[in-house]
């Protein structure tokens, strides 16, 4: 096997394997959209030549695999999309990542993440090199939507920048659980959560969605229409920072909260909804494939170093 970085006359090769590997998805995975603007990523794989690895075998291309470094500090991560890899076999992708893995770590990205359809055959690879589940990315088509009523004594709200301490003390009670176990994630900061939401909601796009009992706020749901994205269609919105307070959860507040979340997001044009947890938060995980969403993408994960 030999791997070097993409020379231009494999460029039209690559993208045919992208175009082939989006197609391979969609079919599996119904909401998957299969579109790939050959021109655009024609252009982005020249762009980012030197750092777009190819695998060939007897001359023939067999694989690709291209990370982008983003980030700083700690956060400083290489990521993998779902056009950022096509490879024949395990084998493949272990002599690629062999040598893009040693570019990120010199480029300071010691955490490297791979996004992969939804299916232990499609983790397989990336889990033979280290990396473990660490998100789900789902979906869900805004049809038939149901619309349940909040419990009595609770009232919707619209929120907003005007309500960042709110939206900070909800966005924690998901940090409080996501630091128990099995999740243990220990090193949620309160000044990047603060940071995220005011920026987040800040945005002429967020949508707020609040709900109050007896003048407190108690739960919230945060929407906002997606930036297009590979693996997924046009007119998709994202769900997210959903929580209920601890005291008022079991109630059916998140499902109507949702509901009402999702009928908003189709009366603004949405035809699907995304959201994403942690694959370790089975609470959240259990509301959300009981809700109906459904996984498309699946982020693995691995930090290299000693453990
Ligand atoms: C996940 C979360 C949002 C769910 O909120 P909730 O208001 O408790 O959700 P609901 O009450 O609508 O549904 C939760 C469960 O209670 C059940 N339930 C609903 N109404 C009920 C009632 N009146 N009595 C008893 N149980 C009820 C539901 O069937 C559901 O069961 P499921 O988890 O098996 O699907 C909430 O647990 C939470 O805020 N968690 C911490 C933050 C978090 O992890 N957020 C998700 C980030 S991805």
């Amino acid at each position: 096997m030999d791997v070097a970085p993409l020379s231009p006359e494999d460029v039209d090769a690559v993208v045919t394997r992208i175009a082939r590997r989006l197609r391979d998805d969609a079919r599996r995975n119904h909401l998957v959209a299969p579109a790939l603007d050959r021109a655009t990523t024609t252009d982005a794989l020249r762009a980012a030549a030197s750092s777009v690895w190819v695998a060939r075998r007897g001359g023939v291309v067999v694989g690709h695999l291209y990370g982008a470094v983003l980030g700083d500090g700690a956060d400083r991560a290489a990521w993998v999309g779902p056009d950022g890899s096509s490879c024949d076999d395990s084998e493949t992708l272990a002599s690629l990542y062999a040598v893009a893995g040693r570019e990120w770590i010199n480029a300071g990205a010691t955490r490297h993440v791979a996004w992969a359809l939804d299916g232990a055959a499609h983790h397989a690879p990336w889990l033979e090199l280290g990396f473990a589940r660490s998100s789900v990315r789902a979906s869900r088509r805004l049809t038939g939507q149901r619309a349940r009523p909040l419990p009595v004594g609770y009232r919707w709200r619209h929120g907003g920048i005007d309500h960042l301490d709110a939206a900070v003390m909800l966005g924690r009670e998901i940090d409080r659980v996501q630091a128990l176990g099995p999740s243990f994630l220990l090193d949620a900061g309160e000044e990047s959560l603060r940071t995220n939401l005011a920026d987040t909601l800040d945005d002429p796009e967020t949508i707020h969605h609040l709900v109050e009992y007896g003048g407190d706020v108690v739960a919230q749901a945060i929407i906002f229409p997606l930036d297009p994205r590979r693996g997924s269609f046009d007119d998709s919105w994202h769900l997210s920072t959903v929580a209920v307070a601890r005291e008022h959860q079991h109630r059916g507040i998140a499902t109507a909260l949702v509901d009402h979340a999702l009928a908003d997001a189709r009366a603004r044009g949405g035809q699907i909804m995304e959201t994403s947890w942690r694959v370790t938060n089975r609470d959240a995980q259990r509301f959300w494939l009981h809700y109906g969403f459904r996984p498309t993408y699946v982020r693995l994960q691995r930090r290299v170093g000693s453990d």
